[in-house]
């Protein structure tokens, strides 16, 4: 089996998003029924401030203009994570010009369960396997080591500190960045599979 075909198999497309499901979650595109969810899940400071792009305060019209431009940017990857069908989080892959950068959030009522470890990791999968990246970048601000943590556990390493603006406090921060080459998720994925004799 190489590394590409261990991704949780795309079922459906819209707006030339598949739909990966992993043990728990389906990520699939964001869609209009996500609204009002979306918008009571991302009006939280403890979110807005740990993400780039979030502003705060995020009410429906911020839902409604999120869903319809990730749906539309050429070579955005964004989906909805869901649990039992109802969304919990966002994550996704923004197409930069320094390379793609993978960025995610979750409700506060999900934190802690391993749920964004399971989202980033599908869409590390899809990122190589489907759509064929050789790296892909993240980053974390220094105060928030389970962003960071998730990012280690997902196979990615550190590349360095930048400061980056982050909107809802309308100022930068200082952010660890993190790399991942596709030769180094490829063997992470191999070793997996890999059964110790004794
Ligand atoms: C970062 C975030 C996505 C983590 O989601 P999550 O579902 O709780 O993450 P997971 O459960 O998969 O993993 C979190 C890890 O961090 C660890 N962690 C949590 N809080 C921690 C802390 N204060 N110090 C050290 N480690 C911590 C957890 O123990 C876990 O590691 P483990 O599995 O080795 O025990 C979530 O907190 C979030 O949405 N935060 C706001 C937005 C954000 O930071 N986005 C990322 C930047 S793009």
């Amino acid at each position: 089996m190489t590394p590409s075909e261990d991704v949780s198999a795309p079922t459906r497309q819209r707006c030339g998003i598949p739909v990966l499901k992993t043990e728990r979650l389906t990520l699939r595109a964001p869609c209009d029924g996500d609204v009002a969810t979306l918008a009571a899940l991302a009006n939280d400071r403890r979110i807005a401030e740990n993400t780039l792009r979030i502003p705060q305060p995020f009410g429906v019209a911020e839902a409604e203009h999120f869903i319809d431009s990730v749906n539309r940017r050429d070579g955005e990857t964004c989906f909805a994570v869901a649990l039992d069908d109802a969304l919990i989080g966002v994550c996704g892959i923004d197409p930069r010009e320094d390379g793609p950068e993978v960025g995610y959030w979750l409700g506060v009522p999900y934190w802690g369960q391993g749920y964004a470890t399971e989202a980033v990791r599908a869409v590390i999968d899809d990122a190589f396997g489907r759509l064929d990246h050789a790296m892909l970048q993240s980053g974390a601000r220094v105060s928030n080591p389970a962003s960071r943590r998730v990012l280690e556990k997902c196979g990615f390493q550190w590349t360095g500190v930048r400061l980056c603006r982050i909107r809802a406090i309308n100022s930068a921060a200082p952010i660890d960045r993190f790399r991942l080459d596709r030769g180094l998720w490829a063997s992470l994925k191999s070793w997996g599979q890999v059964k110790r004799v004794a």
